[in-house]
């Protein structure tokens, strides 16, 4: 970076929904690290060179403990915040790996195709549903939305009846648009999580969060508060997400055509297509940490205190990885991006994201060949770039 060049505001949003933004093309060029602003003016790191972010996203030296003074804030609403504390995503360890290891088992590759037949059925009745309303439909409400959250309430144990409920929290939690409304979603969850795990307790049943009631709770490994922190980030990251890589896969399906005609040919592409698509999309793109000691890395020293983000849409594009990386391409590696991030809080349900991609996107596209947008592509509304990326809106026909 030369002396006159001022820190590229972070983040912004995209103006098309699956490539980062124009203005972070000067991030691009000045890999592995660089200066970013954030929303008050504070400055940062960012990190957007793909050898470099996996390091120091490895590094214990970086905390995810957002309840630290000083601990980055992307947006206004974040930053006034009281200090609570998320389970997993926002502890470090050895608390991380306590609470990590008692929802892993639930997690694995095995596990993920256990529970292939249930979404698969899922899938189809979710499609059944909007076959027998449309054309047209709004494939986030009848499709993308649904599945997923439908998934993690079957695994977790929560009602799906609640759905209207916890989706609505959801995105008030992810994207406010106050501090008072992210602030209030999460004491709404919180105070319904607490209910849920009371009755569990009074009435088991056989989800996860009633055997965590069972296994830690009774056992006194974890508290009713630690419990409803718990279960709140399981609901919340296990369906926003993958909603929203549906939502948004689907939109970059039906824009490169000729990718799509080779999946439908092939359909063991699926698997190397649903890594490309989330190398591609980078939907969590400004993963947040604080530095905890000085850290050499670079030539450049990250000094103690200094915030530290990791923009995934641009370190999944460093062309040393990826050639031609702005190109979706079934036949590269996409393997080792960081869009389900890296170190110890890589992301626990990538296994059960996979499956679900895979299956959703499989379906759709097999039992509708026909689907195509029912909106010029240029109108449809997709999410500012605070938040989880993927559409607002998608209407479609077929
Ligand atoms: C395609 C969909 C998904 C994407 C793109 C995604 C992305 C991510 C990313 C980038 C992280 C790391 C954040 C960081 O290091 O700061 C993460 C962590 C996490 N994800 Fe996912 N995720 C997805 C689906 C899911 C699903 C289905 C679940 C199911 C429960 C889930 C649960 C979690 C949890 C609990 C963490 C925190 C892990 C830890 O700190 O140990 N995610 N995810």
């Amino acid at each position: 970076m030369t002396e006159t060049t001022a820190p590229v505001a972070f983040p912004q949003s995209r103006t098309c929904p699956y490539q980062p933004p124009a203005a972070y093309d000067s991030l691009r060029s000045e890999r592995p690290l660089t200066r970013i602003t954030l929303f008050d003016g504070r400055e940062a790191w960012l990190v957007s060179g793909h050898a470099t972010a996996r390091a120091l996203l490895a590094d214990p030296r970086l905390s995810s403990d957002r309840s630290r003074p000083g601990f980055p804030a992307p947006t206004r609403r974040f930053a006034g915040i009281k200090n609570r504390r998320t389970a997993l995503l926002g502890v470090d360890d050895p608390e991380h790996h306590a609470q990590r290891r008692m929802v892993v088992g639930d997690f694995t590759l095995k596990r993920a195709v256990e529970l292939r037949p249930r979404i698969q059925q899922i899938v189809d009745e979710r499609l059944d549903a909007m076959i027998a309303q449309g054309p047209p439909a709004d494939l986030v409400s009848a499709f993308a939305l649904p599945v997923p959250s439908m998934v993690i309430c079957a695994l977790l144990g929560v009602p799906y009846a609640d759905h209207d409920f916890f989706e609505t929290q959801s995105r008030r939690l992810l994207r406010g648009p106050e501090t008072a409304d992210v602030e209030d979603a999460r004491d709404r969850l919180e105070a319904y999580f607490g209910e849920l795990i009371d009755r569990k307790q009074q009435d088991p049943g056989t989800g996860l969060l009633d055997d965590l009631v069972h296994r830690q709770l009774r056992e006194g490994a974890l508290d009713r508060e630690g419990l409803t922190a718990l279960a709140l980030i399981l609901l919340v990251a296990g369906h926003e997400t993958t909603a929203n890589m549906i939502s948004l896969g689907t939109f970059t399906l039906l824009q490169h055509p000729e990718r799509l005609a080779e999946l439908r040919a092939d359909p063991r592409l699926l698997p190397a297509a649903v890594e490309e698509l989330m190398r591609m999309l980078s939907i969590a793109d400004g993963l947040l940490r604080l530095a905890v000691e000085d850290i050499e890395v670079a030539g450049t020293t990250i000094r103690k205190g200094d915030g530290v983000v990791f923009a995934t849409s641009v370190i999944n594009r460093d062309e040393t990885v990826y050639p031609e990386p702005d190109a979706l391409d079934w036949s590269r590696s996409a393997r080792h991006h960081v869009a389900f991030g890296f170190g110890i809080h890589q992301c626990l349900g990538q296994n059960l994201a996979r499956a679900e991609l895979e299956i959703a996107l499989h379906t759709l596209f097999d039992r509708l060949p026909t689907l195509r947008l029912a909106a010029p592509a240029e109108e449809i509304p997709f999410k500012p770039g605070d938040t989880i990326q993927g559409m607002l809106e998608l209407p479609v026909t077929w």
